[in-house]
């Protein structure tokens, strides 16, 4: 979660919800497609994962559109259906609807076939992972959504100068408790690019273990990422605290989301030239979407969903250490999104702003200095 510093105004979710689909609308995506693409980018405000939210409208999904690196009206294809696999190429079609729409087509497949795999080619940035993955545990089953990051290069190994590989994102996602299913999502770097960016736009610097310069040696200016004077870490930070395990983890996405369906990747030899800072674009992005029924595998209806309970309420109920209980991925999120359905969406002032120069229509109902 990103905590918001300054002045911010409180706006109404269903409003906001409608003004980023009419402003995608406005730019000739279909309007079905464009509500669904404006609840992927708002879950990232209603849930906290804010870097994720309606602050990349202005600097990643309004350039994407208008340069035409995202195709509006795109019609993902089939490339190949083996059934229970498909191999897709979304040609471009804005991430935000096409990943949506084709994680379902993996939780239809799943639920003929017990497991659906839907390998995509040709994707744009698909906002936040968890979205995606949610899908498949409101449908009862499991959900597993991996994406790379096309051949945006932001991140070296550890140890290693140039920069090879993006933050690949990963979401596991499952039925859990009431309301609150599990949603594991994260960046397998130490935080995704729009964490440093949010810290950039609200003048704070970003804590030691984020940042390091072409060296290795720590950088907190969250200023000197987009300088290319900076690149992200791993998850883990240092290699004494596994950041082998966070940039192994980012190879796994890179793998299973675009080496499998022929998507563009990081590590190209001629990236071996880089001299650390981040280089390349998210083009032709790949991602995969897993669907798993469970109740299907397993032959006894429900089992999953008991067990899953248990474990999950036993989580809950670990006595805390200090004042914080002890909670499992994708809690929190789900109760400030139901906090914010009712009472409103907090948003930094500068970045209400700018949205309303964008043409979206967002009456403020509260603002705090
Ligand atoms: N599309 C892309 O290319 C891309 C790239 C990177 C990240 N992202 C997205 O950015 C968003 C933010 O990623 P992030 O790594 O900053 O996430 P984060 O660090 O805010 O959270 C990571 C995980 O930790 C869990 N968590 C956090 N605090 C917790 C607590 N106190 N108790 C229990 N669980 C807790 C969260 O539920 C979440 O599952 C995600 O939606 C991710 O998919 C997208």
């Amino acid at each position: 979660m990103t905590a918001i510093a300054g002045p911010t105004v409180t706006v109404a979710h269903s409003r906001l919800h409608s003004a980023v689909g009419a402003f995608l609308a406005g730019h000739g995506v279909p309007e079905e497609r464009a509500l669904l693409a404006a609840e992927a980018l708002v879950h990232g405000d209603l849930t906290g994962m804010d870097s994720h939210g309606v602050f990349n409208l202005a600097r990643l999904y309004h350039p994407l559109l208008a340069s035409g690196r995202a195709r509006p009206d795109a019609e993902p294809r089939i490339a190949n259906d083996l059934g229970a696999c498909l191999l897709l190429d979304h040609r471009r079609a804005l991430g935000l609807w096409a990943a949506a729409e084709s994680m379902d087509l993996a939780v239809a497949r799943a639920r003929r076939h017990g497991v659906g795999l839907v390998s995509v080619r040709g994707a744009t940035h698909l906002g936040c992972a968890g979205f995606h993955a949610a899908r498949a545990a409101r449908a009862g089953l499991v959900g597993v959504v991996a994406s790379n990051c096309g051949g945006q290069r932001i991140a070296g190994p550890p140890g290693g100068r140039p920069a090879l590989l993006g933050t690949n994102p990963l979401s596991v996602a499952a039925p859990a408790l009431p309301e609150r299913p599990f949603v594991l999502d994260m960046s397998t770097t130490v935080v995704p690019t729009g964490r440093v960016r949010v810290a950039a736009a609200n003048g704070r610097e970003v804590p030691a273990g984020w940042l390091e310069n072409a060296d290795g040696a720590t950088v907190t200016d969250p200023a000197a990422f987009d300088r290319g004077d900076a690149r992200l870490r791993w998850l883990g930070g240092t290699p004494e605290n596994g950041a082998h395990k966070g940039f192994g983890l980012g190879l796994a996405v890179e793998l299973l989301a675009a080496l499998l369906p022929g998507a563009a990747v990081g590590p190209v030899p001629e990236a071996l030239a880089g001299d650390g800072r981040p280089h390349g674009t998210d083009d032709d992005i790949g991602l995969l979407l897993l669907a798993i029924d469970p109740d299907m595998l397993r032959a006894v209806p429900g089992a999953f969903a008991d067990a899953s309970r248990s474990v999950f309420a036993t989580v809950r109920d670990c006595p805390p250490l200090g004042e914080e209980p002890v909670r499992y991925p994708g809690w929190w999120e789900a109760e400030r999104a139901a906090e914010r359905r009712a009472h409103g969406v907090p948003l930094p002032a500068a970045l209400h702003s700018e949205l309303t120069e964008l043409g979206l229509e967002l009456p403020v109902l509260e603002a705090h200095r």
